[in-house]
């Protein structure tokens, strides 16, 4: 039903463009799938339908993401925020994710995705939360794309908690103040081992982070992609990578000619 209505309306960006060479790719990019609801709404359906069709867009993104030799992929799934929507949206996304995971997870392990979840999983029923645990845990030795999932993830308590688990160390004695750095840092981030966000891709037009991966993002080529996160498909992710490929990074420095 989900895939006919899809079909039926089309979906997103027509014209094609190429693979950029491999070494123009992002090591790392990470996707905040915003306006779901702006796309049911337009369309005179209930905002559930909007992340319905959400997850259409998801397997074809992760599944472009992997097949063009991305080495991770970061997506904002729902935020620590976004519990303060209306209960019914909330129990309909809680839903919706559960489903998801358990109609995708064989497919992400044979093309040997690597699922992280970032953000606390307490917060979820423990039904819910095994069916996480069990997806990081069955594809955690996987070789190929690391798929790393923020459910109930903030930015910010991130940072926090990361603090937190190094402040704990120092008042073990198992280190010195003087020994936490960025890379001490980094590695209590949910993407311990993984590179910092070389792109960061938001949909839906709104300009802003949101709260999403803010240590990882320091030096984070950003695009603010219009269209609805249900009508993005893997063409306008390719035009995203060619204009990625185009930019020009400095990190600071002043470019050698
Ligand atoms: C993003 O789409 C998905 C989640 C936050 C789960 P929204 O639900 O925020 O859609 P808009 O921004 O209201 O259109
Ligand atoms: C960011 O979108 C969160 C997700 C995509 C999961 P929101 O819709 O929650 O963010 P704001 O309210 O527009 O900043
Ligand atoms: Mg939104």
């Amino acid at each position: 039903m989900r895939l006919k209505l899809n079909k039926l309306l089309g979906r997103g960006e027509k014209k094609e463009y190429p693979v950029p060479p491999a070494q123009k790719l992002p090591g790392h990019i990470a996707f905040i799938m915003d306006g779901n609801g702006r796309w049911a709404k337009q369309r005179g359906l209930p905002r559930s339908a909007g992340h319905s069709a959400g997850t259409e867009a998801l397997r074809e993104i992760i599944r472009t993401c992997s097949d063009i030799g991305i080495s991770s992929m970061s997506i904002y799934a729902f935020s620590t925020e976004n519990w303060a929507r209306p209960a019914d949206e909330v129990q309909a996304l809680m839903k919706l994710i559960n489903r998801y995971f358990l109609s995708e997870i064989d497919e992400l392990d044979e093309k040997g995705v690597r699922i992280t979840i970032m953000g606390d999983v307490d917060a979820f029923e423990e039904e819910q939360r095994s069916v996480l645990l069990r997806a990081m845990e069955r594809t955690k030795n996987n070789q190929g794309l690391k798929l790393n999932i923020a459910l109930n993830y903030g930015g910010r308590a991130e940072i926090v908690k990361a603090a937190q688990e190094l402040a704990r160390a120092c008042a073990k004695g198992e280190m010195s103040p003087d020994q936490i750095d960025m890379d001490a840092l980094s590695g209590h981030m949910y993407t311990a081992g993984q590179g910092d966000v070389d792109l960061l891709i938001r949909t839906g037009g709104d300009e802003r982070i949101s709260n999403f991966m803010l240590w990882q993002s320091w030096y984070t080529e950003i695009i603010f992609e219009p269209c609805y996160w249900p009508d993005y498909n893997r063409q306008t992710l390719l035009k995203n990578l060619n204009q990625f490929a185009a930019r020009d990074r400095r990190f600071g420095k002043v470019k050698e000619k």
